[in-house]
């Protein structure tokens, strides 16, 4: 005699059903933060047509990313300069050599293991700071695409990054040296900070200080589960 295998089968042989299967339901605070949140590409034609604030009149184009979605690690800088403007894409001027050649001392490259983006999404005229105001109207966009992205660790370069990210006035040299927490949808990011290249280029005698903050990146994240897509770390500070 054959034997009923499945539970439905089995269910039918005694003469009872239908059988109902009980749906996983359970939503997890990260799922949720995901399910709401914008996709990158979404995010990237949103913002490719951004008029929020007055950078849009003199951009060439937006600047939204650069390297693999969903790389455990995301670097965050400041504002694209003239290359990046010309280019439309982040950090490929002398700033961003130095700072391919930086991650790349790590193991992490833009075409394997890091996505990279920064606080402005366009240009400020002649390479200026950025403005309170447009850090204001343009870094919702930077939650969004972390929040998108899921990033295992964050390393901000340079004070913009990291006091849009980390809600701070402290200097660099104050904030480097331990590990921080990005909060993004009630969840927490460890974050490494570090100077900014482009400060490195014109002092470089601070490399050695940044050069401590990669190992401290490296050590933080492989101490992290590995896997591309498991959620941001829950929030328990
Ligand atoms: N500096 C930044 O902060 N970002 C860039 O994309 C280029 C230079």
């Amino acid at each position: 005699m054959n034997q009923p295998r499945s539970k439905a089968e089995l269910f039918g042989a005694m003469g009872l059903g239908p059988v109902w299967e009980l749906k996983n339901t359970t939503t997890t605070p990260a799922q949720a933060a995901v399910n709401q949140a914008p996709s990158l590409s979404e995010l990237r034609q949103t913002v490719s047509v951004c008029r929020a604030c007055s950078l849009c009149e003199s951009r060439t184009q937006t600047v939204f990313s650069d390297g693999v979605e969903h790389a455990p690690l995301m670097v965050v800088g400041e504002a694209p300069g003239a290359d990046e403007d010309a280019k439309g894409l982040p950090f490929v001027g002398r700033a961003g050599a130095l700072l391919d050649k930086m991650l790349h001392a790590v193991g992490v490259s833009r075409q394997e293991n890091v996505y990279i983006a920064n606080v402005l999404k366009c240009r400020p005229p002649a390479n200026r700071n950025p403005e309170a105001a447009e850090i204001r109207q343009c870094s919702p966009y930077l939650f969004q695409q972390i929040a998108a992205n899921q990033p295992k660790i964050l390393l901000l370069v340079g004070r913009f990054a990291i006091q849009t990210l980390l809600n701070t006035d402290k200097p660099v040299g104050e904030l480097r040296g331990k590990l921080h927490h990005v909060t993004v949808d009630g969840f927490n990011i460890p974050a490494v900070v570090t100077y900014h290249p482009a400060y490195l280029l014109r002092k470089p005698v601070e490399k050695a200080k940044a050069w401590e903050d990669l190992l401290l990146l490296k050590t933080a994240y492989s101490g992290m589960p590995t896997g591309r897509s498991s959620p941001i770390r829950a929030s328990t500070s």
